[in-house]
């Protein structure tokens, strides 16, 4: 396996810096919750929460997803779920990546049901060549056209997290 960086750190800051301003700006004053997608997302929601000017509540969720024998598709659901009340509040949903869009799919149709006053999601790097939902990523870190990636947060196989860059995983030499 071979890591071709496509981020480093110092690119990731400076992303992470504009994206909170400019998140900042547009809620402004209004009551707003912020909510980590479990496990990839914690490195870039720690660093986008720190970027920002205005202070929102925080949540966590955890999705899974299991085949379900009957339909011979996957489901989603919650492995771990919100805490806080969204009811009329702003919701920001934090994800590490947005690849087929199922997952953010399940879970703002879910939270969407909860009445929130707004639901947007921001995630690190929307990848579209694979997407199968139809998910409007209102804040992209970096757009990223195909490829698996790990690092800052992002796992293969559950290794990788740690990496303070975001690399392109190559599984062949040629
Ligand atoms: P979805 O296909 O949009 O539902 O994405 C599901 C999840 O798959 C994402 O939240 C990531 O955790 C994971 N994922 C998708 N693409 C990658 C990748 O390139 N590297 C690491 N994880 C990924
Ligand atoms: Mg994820």
């Amino acid at each position: 396996m071979k890591f071709v960086q496509l981020f480093d750190r110092p690119q990731i800051e400076a992303r992470a810096q504009e994206l909170g301003r400019e998140i900042s700006s547009h809620y402004g004053d209004e009551p707003l919750v912020c909510v980590c997608v479990l496990k990839g997302a914690y490195a870039f929601f720690t660093d986008l929460m720190r970027n920002l000017t205005i202070h929102p509540t925080m949540d966590f969720v955890r999705l899974s997803s299991y085949a379900d024998q009957t339909s011979r598709k996957s489901k989603m659901v919650f492995s771990k779920d919100m805490e806080i009340d969204i009811r009329d509040k702003h919701v920001l949903v934090v994800e590490d990546i947005v690849d087929t869009g199922h997952s953010m799919g399940f879970l703002i149709k879910v939270l969407e049901a909860r009445s929130p006053k707004s639901i947007k999601i921001a995630a690190m790097i929307d990848k579209r060549e694979r997407r199968e939902v139809d998910v409007n990523v209102d804040f992209v870190g970096f757009p990223l056209d195909k490829g698996y990636i790990v690092g800052y947060g992002l796992d293969y196989a559950e290794q990788y997290r740690e990496l303070d860059g975001i690399y392109d995983l190559k599984f062949s030499e040629a």
